[in-house]
């Protein structure tokens, strides 16, 4: 089974790349219901944590702070030592959650979604988060997952949205009007696919690029255009082998209650990259 979500959509109905991409609304608005949930920091294993954070923030233009990489106004990337991957995922919730019927939580606030990822859940009175920051900030996670539905029903009852979706094989969710927090390809087994990291605009993620290869690491697929939330892409990996992303003009989703939509048989060649070129086979691996 591949691991590329995109392989089996059938080619039956015709590419509408340029129909979906929609504007980019720039407002805030902090008293927007539509303000559920936010991204508030990722913990990743990595073999040695402490050089790490020295690393990472160098490498994804953030600051090192009492041991943690701080990106933008309010994420930050937590280190933990082990094999490269991903470890947990902090999320605030301002209505809090119902933990029926979900797995957890525990005695730390975390819960275990169906893959058994492990998340932590704060339940702040509200969140106030800008639609932009002038700096590269933890934006999302993508992971490959066995069942991306089954990942759907659980997230939504946290107060996930279902954005967008590609067949049974991709769930791109928000918590706030940004198209997506979380998102899930169908893969054999769950695992880490990226990181994104929002930068403020286009510019920076040219000046991004620029960085990581004088750094010395290379562009593994990009820049490109996805179809799904309309955004500018790079990905590379890191010295662990973990892949970042860096994008920017992922849509903001309005009205806050627009029903989601599931693409059933977009061209697949589009659909990943309306610009065309596609991924080499190795974009596919997660960690
Ligand atoms: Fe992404």
């Amino acid at each position: 089974m591949s691991n590329n979500p995109y392989a089996s959509q059938s080619d039956t109905a015709p590419p509408e790349a340029e129909a979906d991409i929609q504007t980019i609304s720039r407002e805030t608005s902090n008293s927007d219901p539509a303000w559920e949930g936010w991204l508030r920091e990722v913990e990743l294993r990595v073999p040695d944590p402490d050089a790490a954070v020295d690393y990472y923030a160098e490498l994804l233009g953030g600051s090192a702070v009492d041991g943690t990489v701080v990106l933008g106004s309010s994420t930050r990337i937590v280190l933990d030592e082990g094999p490269p991957g991903f470890r947990s995922a902090s999320l605030d919730f301002a209505r809090g959650f119902e933990p029926a019927g979900m797995h957890g939580p525990d005695d730390e606030g975390y819960v275990s979604d169906p893959d058994g990822r492990r998340f932590k859940i704060s339940a702040p009175a509200h969140i106030e988060e800008r639609l932009t920051d002038p700096q590269p900030r933890l934006g999302h996670l993508t992971f490959e997952s066995p069942d991306p539905i089954l990942q759907q029903s659980f997230f939504e009852k946290l107060g996930f949205k279902v954005s967008e979706g590609l067949g049974q094989n991709f769930r791109w969710l928000r918590c706030n009007p940004i198209h997506h927090t979380l998102a899930f390809s169908r893969a054999p087994e769950p695992k880490l696919h990226h990181v994104g990291i929002e930068m403020p605009d286009r510019a920076a993620i040219v000046d991004g690029c620029d960085h990581i290869a004088k750094l010395g690491h290379f562009v593994q697929y990009g820049p490109g255009r996805h179809l799904a939330g309309g955004n500018l892409f790079v990905y590379f990996l890191d010295r662990y082998g973990i892949r970042f992303e860096f994008f920017c003009e992922l849509e903001r989703v309005y009205p806050h209650n627009r029903d989601p939509l599931i693409r059933e048989g977009v061209d697949r060649d589009r659909s990943i990259n309306i610009w065309g070129p596609q991924p080499p086979e190795e974009y596919w691996q997660g960690v």
